[in-house]
């Protein structure tokens, strides 16, 4: 039965930064998650979506349950390539938290910066057990929102020193060299080609679009042994024959890769080695050798983001921030 003091708190874009929780507190969240996930104490459906407009656009549905961390909820999210021809975000939408004693709605909240960085703290996650902890070199392909916080977040975990820049946007590597490189202290050097943003990097991460037919702009060859590359933008970038020179190719969740698998994406990979859940729970080992080849190739689940909103909403409820709304 409803009541008159049932409500929502409404936490816009601007509400969740002013939260300020930091990479390291969300990275931490997502340890906690993944190894609940890894002990199999999670619910997550794979994600169903909608295209409007064809081509690479997608809305997904992504709802998820963490008995640990007292999380229900779901977050419906978009994805549109084209949008910065119209000055849009790539990645837009809103979050739905619910008390899971009762069910009610509790919280909604803008999800683009908690896409932008639990997507990065599964990077770290991944790099943790996957990448050589004295990783010094970065590549990035894809300069944009992901570029950037996937660097802070493997910045907080690993010595890095230089960070090799690539986008097909000369103004993206200008911007992101202007805000990484005094922020983080670290030696921006802006590439001209995709292989210089690949070859002699301890870790790379590509970021461009998604595209179901992937470019295929990495060949094999070019990634050094003992190197950790995350595909944030799934198969896109890498050609099946680079692909296959990994020792360990690793998802976030198989059934969910199975799900894509089944509407058009990854068709030419390598076998799964091990979920984010199982590396973090300890049931399979990450890197064993220096001189293997490591790829994470997360999908983004449901549960990263059911993993940061319960801490973004208790901190705005403790500060104040947001808007009260009645059910
Ligand atoms: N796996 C996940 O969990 C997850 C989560 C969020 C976003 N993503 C994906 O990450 C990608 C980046 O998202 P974003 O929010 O950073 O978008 P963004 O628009 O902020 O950045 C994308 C950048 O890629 C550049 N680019 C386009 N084609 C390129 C190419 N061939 N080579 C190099 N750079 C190229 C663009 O100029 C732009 O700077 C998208 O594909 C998005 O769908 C994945």
């Amino acid at each position: 039965m409803q009541t008159k003091t049932n409500r929502l708190l409404y936490l816009s874009y601007a509400d969740v930064t002013r939260v300020e929780l930091t990479m390291t507190d969300i990275i931490e969240s997502m340890e906690r998650m993944f190894r609940a996930k890894g002990e199999g104490k999670t619910e997550m459906p794979p994600k169903p979506g909608i295209h409007p407009g064809g081509g690479d656009n997608f809305i997904h549905a992504m709802p998820a349950y963490i008995p640990a961390m007292n999380s229900a909820g779901i977050k419906w999210v978009s994805g549109f390539p084209e949008n910065f021809k119209r000055g849009l975000p790539y990645i837009t939408g809103l979050l739905i938290l619910n008390d899971p004693a009762t069910g009610l709605p509790i919280a909604v909240m803008d999800c683009e910066w908690i896409t932008a960085m639990r997507t990065a703290a599964a990077t770290a996650v991944a790099a943790r057990r996957l990448a050589r902890p004295e990783s010094s070199t970065l590549g990035i392909l894809g300069c944009g929102v992901q570029g950037k916080t996937n660097t802070e977040a493997l910045n907080v975990l690993f010595p890095l020193k230089q960070v090799r820049a690539y986008d097909v946007n000369p103004e993206a590597v200008r911007s992101f060299a202007r805000e990484i490189s005094p922020r983080f202290d670290l030696e921006v050097i802006p590439v001209d080609t995709p292989k210089d943003a690949v070859t002699g990097c301890d870790m790379v991460v590509t970021a461009g679009p998604i595209l179901k037919k992937p470019h295929a702009t990495i060949q094999a060859g070019w990634w050094d042994a003992g190197a950790f590359a995350s595909l944030v933008d799934f198969d896109s970038y890498w050609h099946p024959d680079a692909l296959k020179e990994t020792d360990k190719f690793c998802t976030d969740d198989v059934p969910q890769l199975r799900h894509y698998q089944e509407v058009g994406y990854f068709q030419d990979i390598p076998p799964v080695y091990a979920d984010l859940g199982e590396l973090v729970a300890g049931k399979k080992p990450g890197r064993e050798t220096p001189a293997e080849r490591t790829i994470a190739c997360n999908l983004g689940l449901a549960m990263d983001d059911m993993a940061v909103a319960p801490t973004l909403y208790q901190r705005a409820v403790d500060a104040g921030i947001g808007t009260w709304l009645p059910l």
